[in-house]
């Protein structure tokens, strides 16, 4: 199902995750990974929005934000298996209610990062039946608030989630074990394909996607052949791979030496009626036989940044240009392109509005090479808890005072509007 991008105004607003903003989510296992040590921080009541939404949406609105991406926290609205909490539902339908009095449309996530503790207790991404109870949960949403949603995104960066869940022991369940990737990337695109016909047995009208998170890998040494073949294949595998798999209704993960998964789900086919697309920076890929050690993500090669002139606050190189290639490579699969995520710790904010503005120069380039761009949403609307960095990364349009919680507008974020466009 897909709508013609020129029916809606181009949408321009900012994007949040429910764990990173809400406070109070302790049913998940992101709750019990801060518990045991493994954050900076602990999220606790993080910026507070379950309670200040409305205070918050105004602000997107004096921002002129006509659309605002957010996400249903699962382990609030079933803390239980199949116990599905009615106030909870009810919360989210006067928050979604909120922006629509406000003329904001609505992107919902369906999953970011988070799992609720039951689930996890049961295997989480590798139990067989995760399929089947995401897709309950998605009927449960779809009836709750599917009159409310114009936009769905089923899973936030699957290939994040999965390699750094089960490939190594950065997030939770914290597996490190590569033989655990590939079955459980392959139990999230099921779920992603019965919860994109879920949506649409119930509704015709939203249109349904992933936030893929795009990166540019680039040889370390651009002419040893070695370094450029691993970019090759890293690229095609974090990139390519997982929207092909989506398009094609056959999973396959493929790189030499480090996984190799295929299998044809019969009902995966065609199910993005746009593509989500997360970016924010560049890596560099350099052979080294002994990364397994250090990395165990990606053997045998070794990532890193190496610009450090154009380094963020969070280390990520600040590289417009290849905002200007994702953004590419995501239209040969011609479906729409909403820009589901894309901004700068900055806590100064001394290079978001240079950063925007430059990465806005980069996808009118990308559209004006055919690329049917429909919409664009920074990270993030407001500082907020950032999973393993705790609350030091500074992401924010809009700053927030940890001590009073206060917020204030920062000076670039008046600069992101539609003039941007012209
Ligand atoms: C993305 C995540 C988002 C936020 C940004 C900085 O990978 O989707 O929640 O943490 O990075």
């Amino acid at each position: 199902m897909t709508l013609p991008s020129n029916s809606h105004a181009f949408l321009i607003g900012a994007a949040t995750a429910a764990h990173q903003v809400e406070g109070g989510n302790y049913n998940s296992d992101w709750y019990l990974w801060e518990k045991a040590g493994k954050t900076k921080d602990l999220a606790g009541i993080a910026v507070d929005h379950y309670h200040r939404y409305e205070e918050d949406f105004n602000l997107a609105q004096s921002l002129q934000h006509n659309v605002h991406r957010l996400s249903i926290e699962w382990s609030r609205v079933e803390p239980k298996e199949g116990l599905f909490d009615e106030q909870e539902f009810t919360h989210y339908r006067n928050v979604l209610l909120a922006l629509q009095k406000r003329n904001i449309k609505v992107v919902l996530t369906l999953h970011h990062f988070t799992d609720p503790i039951w689930f996890a207790e049961k295997g989480a991404w590798l139990n067989s039946q995760a399929p089947e109870i995401f897709k309950e949960f998605t009927e449960q949403v779809v009836k709750h608030l599917g009159d409310l949603v114009d936009y769905y995104i089923t899973f936030n960066e699957p290939n994040v989630k999965i390699l750094l869940g089960y490939g190594t022991d950065h997030t939770p369940p914290g597996l490190n074990d590569m033989k655990k990737v590939g079955p459980a990337f392959a139990n999230i695109f099921k779920a992603h394909a019965n919860a994109y016909h879920t949506i649409h047995q119930y509704n015709d009208k939203s249109m349904v996607s992933i936030a893929h998170h795009m990166r540019v890998f680039a040889p370390a040494r651009r002419f040893n052949p070695i370094d450029v073949a691993l970019a090759h294949y890293i690229d095609k595998f974090w990139n390519e791979q997982i929207l092909d798999s989506m398009i094609n209704g056959v999973i396959k993960l493929k790189v030499p030496f480090f996984i190799d998964y295929e299998e044809k789900v019969a009902n995966l086919k065609n199910t993005l009626d746009f593509i989500g697309l997360n970016y924010y920076t560049r890596d560099f890929v350099q052979f080294d036989p002994n990364s397994a050690q250090k990395l165990k993500m990606i053997p045998p090669a070794e990532i890193f940044k190496n610009s450090p002139e154009k380094i963020s606050e969070y280390g990520w190189e600040i590289y417009p240009e290849g905002f200007y290639q994702v953004i590419m490579k995501a239209s040969h699969y011609q479906l729409p392109i909403m820009i589901t995520e894309n901004g700068i710790a900055d806590s100064t904010d001394s290079k978001r509005e240079k950063f925007i503005r430059d990465h806005f120069r980069e996808m009118k380039r990308a559209m004006k090479d055919g690329a049917n761009v429909i919409g664009y949403l920074h990270w993030s609307l407001m500082d907020n808890f950032e999973w393993l960095d705790g609350f030091t990364p500074r992401f924010g349009l809009i700053e927030i005072d940890y001590k009073t919680l206060e917020r204030k507008i920062r000076p670039s974020a008046r600069i992101l509007n539609a003039s941007l466009l012209e």
